[in-house]
This record gives C-alpha cells, sequence and structure tokens, in this order.
C-alpha cells in the first residue's frame, strides 16, 4: 500500500523543503523521475522523497550535481531502492565522503591556531611561521593546505 502511494509536485517540495523548480530541476538533470496520471499530471513515487533528501545532504557537503548522479546511477528506477542499494551507494561515496569529514574537522581544529597564512597574527603565528617563513613552501594557508590534503 505504502509503496503504491502516489505523490504530487506540492506534497514532494513541501515535504522536502524545496521549490517546486527544483524538482523540475533534478528531474531534467536526472537525477529524479516522475510520471503523468491519466490527468496529464506529474506524479512521484515516495522512494523520491530519500533520494531528494540524499540530494541535499550531499549539496550541502559541496558534493557535485553530477557525481550525485552518477551515485544514483547504482540504483534502480524500475523499483524501490532497498537496503542493499543503497548499501551500493553508500560504498561507492564512503571515501568522498570520509575525506570531506576529515576536511571539515581538520579546518574546525586548526581555526584557533596559526594556519600559516602569512598574517602573523595570532599568538602562536611567531612559533609556527616566524616571519612568515612558510611563504616558500607556496602561497595560501599552507598549515591549514598541508593537514588537509
Ligand atoms: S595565522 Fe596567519 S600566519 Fe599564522
Amino acid at each position: 500500500m505504502q509503496q503504491d502511494r502516489e505523490l504530487t509536485v506540492g506534497v514532494v517540495a513541501k515535504r522536502c523543503g524545496v521549490k517546486v523548480s527544483t524538482l523540475h530541476f533534478y528531474e531534467e538533470k536526472g537525477l529524479i523521475n516522475s510520471w503523468r496520471n491519466s490527468g496529464n499530471q506529474r506524479r512521484y513515487h515516495p522512494e523520491v522523497l530519500r533520494r531528494i533528501s540524499i540530494i541535499k545532504a550531499a549539496q550541502k557537503l559541496g558534493v557535485s550535481l553530477e557525481s550525485i548522479k552518477q551515485a544514483f546511477a547504482a540504483l534502480p528506477n524500475n523499483r524501490t531502492p532497498n537496503k542493499h542499494d543503497w548499501q551500493k551507494l553508500s560504498n561507492q561515496w564512503q571515501q568522498d565522503l570520509n575525506e570531506r569529514i576529515n576536511y571539515l574537522t581538520n579546518l574546525r581544529d586548526l581555526l584557533t591556531g596559526c594556519i600559516g597564512c602569512g598574517c602573523l597574527s595570532m599568538k602562536h603565528c611567531p612559533m609556527y611561521n616566524p616571519d612568515d617563513v612558510l611563504a616558500q613552501q607556496g602561497s595560501g594557508a599552507v598549515i591549514l593546505e598541508q593537514n588537509i590534503d
């Protein structure tokens, strides 16, 4: 019964917190699918709510729509994806997501100290970047970049 539910574009947009135009955009990009009912109105399967929620979460992490589309390619279009299908997607994204998690964690942890940017404005700068000696190693926040890459 649950899976036979047909959702309107308005219900999907409201439940996912996106504009109707965003749904059309996701459809144009091949990220989600809909069909037309006898009244030629768009209808969605309930699993589209999960897809859109994951698209939004991934975009917040800076994952590109193209990368999301490639990951979604592993999901079946002719039936509701099950745990095994999502596990396949998760495995594909695991490394990318772990790198982003590490990046964000390091960024959070390093922001309170000297990041080697040349400003020499922090208490620890003289210790970690005396006279901006790190400028010889490259441009930008040398310490931050070293710890993140
Ligand atoms: S934070 Fe800029 S040089 Fe230390």
